[in-house]
């Protein structure tokens, strides 16, 4: 495989450092116990309602990082997985599993990945209810939960307490790098696609030490005789040990990967506490940008529509490709796009474009037809006329064609994307029901606030995390 060839260096600093950050984030005796103790009153619980209801369950089991000891105390979710029959009607499975996570959870939320869940309480922790169908064959899932119970069966059987142990150290250096989690707002690793490069590589030293010289896109599992084509945008291919068409880590972002590899080696050549340290960004303000902006020789022009109601994983993708839809509109009306970036708030979403200009030329130099044919009567009515907003011309060219300078009537970028703005295809919904719900203003004319700092610092505050700051 490739990027194995390093020698497995000792590094007494990082296994130093590791033992002592380990040893802080391990699960105290009494919380371990604590879990425990909640795992087994769970699932008598549910079926002990089971019964009472009559319910068709087949089997309740918690499963994920709170059934193996891989979690990280402060972000710990327990997963209860309510598992039915294969022929139950999807209906049914959600009315049933909902019924039975309200019985025995208390505060509950319904909530919505690709599929129906519960969030509630039980004893003291945060529980996720999940309604799956009971499989035997994990490549073969009627829903998108169903293989969790074998990836618990998988990983169960190989993982010693020390695995245990550098699967916690290892979610922690991907949570501070901000790169833990496969929901699409944050396009990095899920807690199972750690826990299998872990197991993998024996330990988070020995992942770091091959990913220091991955080349995107990776391949971690053996080459296939005939390896399937990639997909364009894949950064990273690691099959699901229980289900070999699967790619763990097919949520992962190409940029994600690239910050990791390049961090692994940054870690390894220089071992420190702060690179297991969550750090929140202080917040970036306005005044800050400006001046920034102003360094540069820039504009920056914020875009704000109304906030859909959908959850994340539905919103960001929409968010994203609204963002890359006005900086390409932005640049072919004439303006020069520096970067652009985007950010989600409670009541509305953020597009910040930078852009060379706040203002394009007037002028537009518009191309005619060559001399000679039927059409130059055509332009040449059209651009004579006296209340044509022409500023030059028409003129012929060195090549002998008819051309003509005209008159834009939108100049700034605001006035140009307020213009375009109805046009674009925003992600579906995103597009505003009224022109009024949009705001287009240069950043001048904005208000501090927290999505419009995220925005600020993705478009004039990028730096490498661990170089510290400017
Ligand atoms: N799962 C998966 N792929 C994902 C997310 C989840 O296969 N992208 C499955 C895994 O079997 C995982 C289980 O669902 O173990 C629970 O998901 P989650 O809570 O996200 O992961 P954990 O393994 O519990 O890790 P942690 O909660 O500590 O992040
Ligand atoms: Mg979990």
């Amino acid at each position: 495989m490739k990027g194995s060839s390093r020698p497995a260096a000792s590094n007494p600093e990082a296994d130093r450092l590791e033992a002592q950050v380990s040893a802080q984030i391990a699960p105290t005796p009494e919380m371990q116990e604590r879990v425990a103790r909640v795992r087994l009153a769970l699932v008598e619980r549910v079926r002990a309602v089971a019964q009472e209801r009559a319910s068709p369950l087949v089997r309740a089991l918690v499963a994920g990082s709170a059934a193996r000891g891989t979690y990280l105390s402060d972000r710990l979710d327990v997963d209860l997985f309510l598992l039915f029959p294969p022929d139950l009607s999807r209906e049914r499975l959600r009315e049933e599993g909902l019924a039975l996570g309200n019985s025995v959870l208390t505060e509950t939320e319904t909530r919505y990945a690709e599929h129906p869940y519960l969030r509630g309480r039980f004893d003291g922790f945060n529980v996720d209810a999940v309604p799956g169908f009971a499989i035997t064959d994990p490549s073969q899932p009627l829903s998108p939960v169903d293989r969790t119970p074998f990836h618990q069966e998988y990983l169960a059987a190989r993982e010693t307490p020390e695995l245990v142990a550098q699967v916690r150290l290892a979610k922690q250096f991907f949570r501070a790098l901000g790169v833990y989690g496969s929901e699409s707002r944050t396009e990095g690793c899920s807690g199972y696609l750690v826990e299998l490069m872990v197991l993998r590589f024996g330990s988070l030293q020995g992942l770091l030490r091959a990913a220091r010289s991955w080349r995107i896109p990776v391949r971690i599992e053996e080459p296939a005789r005939d390896p399937p084509r990639l997909p364009a945008e894949v950064a990273l291919i690691l099959a699901d040990p229980v289900d070999s068409h699967r790619n763990v880590a097919s949520a992962l972002s190409r940029r994600n990967l690239a910050l990791l590899i390049l961090a692994a080696g940054a870690y390894l050549d220089q071992p420190a506490d702060r690179w297991f340290e969550v750090h929140t960004a202080a917040p970036f303000s306005r005044e800050e940008a400006l001046a920034r902006t102003h360094e540069r020789g820039t504009h920056v022009t914020v875009v704000s529509l109304p906030r859909p109601d959908l959850v994340d994983d539905t919103l960001y993708p929409q968010v994203r490709k609204a963002e890359r839809a006005i900086a390409e509109e932005v640049a072919r009306s004439g303006f020069e796009v520096i970067g652009s970036s985007s950010a989600v708030e409670p009541e509305r979403v953020l597009v910040a474009v930078e852009v060379g200009h706040s203002h394009r030329p007037a002028v537009r130099a518009q191309d005619g037809p060559p001399a000679g044919l039927d059409r130059v009567g055509q332009f040449l009515d059209k651009w004579v006329a006296p209340d044509a907003p022409v500023l030059q011309g028409p003129y012929v060219r060195a090549d002998g064609s008819l051309g003509v300078d005209t008159r834009r009537k939108d100049r700034d970028v605001e006035s140009v994307v307020r213009a375009v703005l109805p046009r674009l295809s925003l992600g579906r919904d995103l597009t505003p029901e009224e022109p009024g719900q949009v705001t287009v203003r240069p950043l001048t004319s904005e208000t501090d606030g927290p999505a419009l700092s995220e925005a600020l610092r993705e478009l004039l505050g990028r730096r490498l995390p661990w170089l510290g700051p400017r």
